[in-house]
């Protein structure tokens, strides 16, 4: 387990990042984090000679913004202005927060990863053993196919069924394991695309995670039917009447609007009740509901109080009515071949 551990903080360090000698690197964790895991990327930084630093906090009760007045705020804000490289283990995330954004406007070289709730497990599936050069070619081809078309239509073995229109002017996160130039990054394995404003319309149906609130899979699957691009119904068990609760709770219409949809291509995630790693298993589409930022929907992005994310496992595909992705599967002819090695064993 730890040469392999070890493994992964070194492609971590050295291949997805690729930090070099005399670089600074910023590790930020709170009292949840596993530490084990910021002590194997402490070891892989100092052995590319880079300089690595350890930034650990109580954990606070919120994420984002909501977790502002528990922050070290002016001191966390100058490091991480300072750093390079700055990867996220913490529990309750700083990704939005004033440092965060601090950060991303004053610090234009920043590399960012988010790795909220790693485990040593978590880290040697979805990091340590996917090849990201073959996993690369394949999503930067089927990214550069979603950005061409004008509409999506996405269903799933639950019941899911929802259509959308692509709108050019927003951006496509594509997340294939490349964190060598500045930017926001996240872990590999996953693609993002915002549709357009008031396009969405139809039934999804969460069956694996969905976080905040539940942070699990819940007891029953959720369906959400959603006119022009608003939840307008949930549907389904216990789960569900919470679901209901949390996003009615902030009374704030823009906690009822759909935000994004992504794919999920990470060759060694599985179904473990974890966000992070469930939103990218292969074949999945999860959403996103709430904020969306400017960056990601310029100029305005989506205004909310929060954002939460649910899956839709085994999901079928369709880009201007041309099947895609069947259950999961990737039946495009243009792309099929490009599938990792890995999966089709
Ligand atoms: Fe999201």
């Amino acid at each position: 387990m730890n040469q392999e551990l070890q493994q992964a903080a070194d492609k971590l360090i050295r291949d997805i990042f690729a930090v070099r000698k005399n670089e600074n690197v910023v590790i930020t964790a709170d009292d949840d984090t596993n530490m084990q895991v910021v002590k194997v990327v402490v070891q892989s930084v100092k052995a590319v000679g880079a300089h690595p630093m350890v930034i650990s906090i109580p954990t606070p009760s919120g994420v984002g913004k909501a977790a502002d007045p528990e922050l070290p705020i002016e001191p966390l804000s100058q490091a991480l202005i300072h750093t390079d490289v700055w990867i996220e283990f913490n529990h309750q995330w700083l990704l939005y927060s004033t440092p965060f954004e601090r950060a991303e406007a004053a610090n234009k070289k920043l590399r960012y990863m988010c790795l909220v709730d790693f485990n040593e497990e978590l880290m040697i599936r979805t990091i340590g053993k996917v090849e990201v050069v073959e996993l690369r070619k394949f999503m930067l081809a089927i990214t550069a196919k979603t950005k061409a078309a004008r509409s999506m239509r996405v269903t799933t073995p639950a019941g899911g069924d929802v259509t959308f229109n692509i709108d050019p002017s927003h951006y496509t996160a594509c997340d294939s394991g490349d964190a060598s130039m500045p930017g926001i990054h996240m872990l590999t394995g996953q693609i993002n695309v915002v549709p357009e404003f008031g396009s969405i319309n139809g039934k999804i149906v969460f069956d694996g995670s969905v976080t905040p609130p539940l942070g699990a899979i819940p007891d029953r699957p959720i369906v959400l039917t959603v006119e022009k691009s608003k939840i307008v119904k949930i549907e389904g068990g216990k789960d569900a009447g919470i679901f209901d609760d949390f996003l009615k709770r902030f009374q704030d219409d823009g906690m009822l609007r759909m935000a994004h949809i992504a794919y999920g291509f990470n060759p060694g995630a599985i179904l473990t009740g974890n966000i992070v790693e469930d939103e990218r298993v292969w074949g999945c589409t999860e959403w996103g509901i709430g904020y969306v930022s400017p960056f990601d929907a310029p100029p305005h992005g989506q205004s909310a109080k929060s954002h939460c994310d649910g899956i839709c496992l085994n999901s079928s595909v369709w880009l201007d009515d041309c099947l895609i992705m069947k259950e999961g599967v990737i039946v495009d002819k243009d792309i099929r071949d490009l599938v990792p090695s890995e999966i089709n064993k």
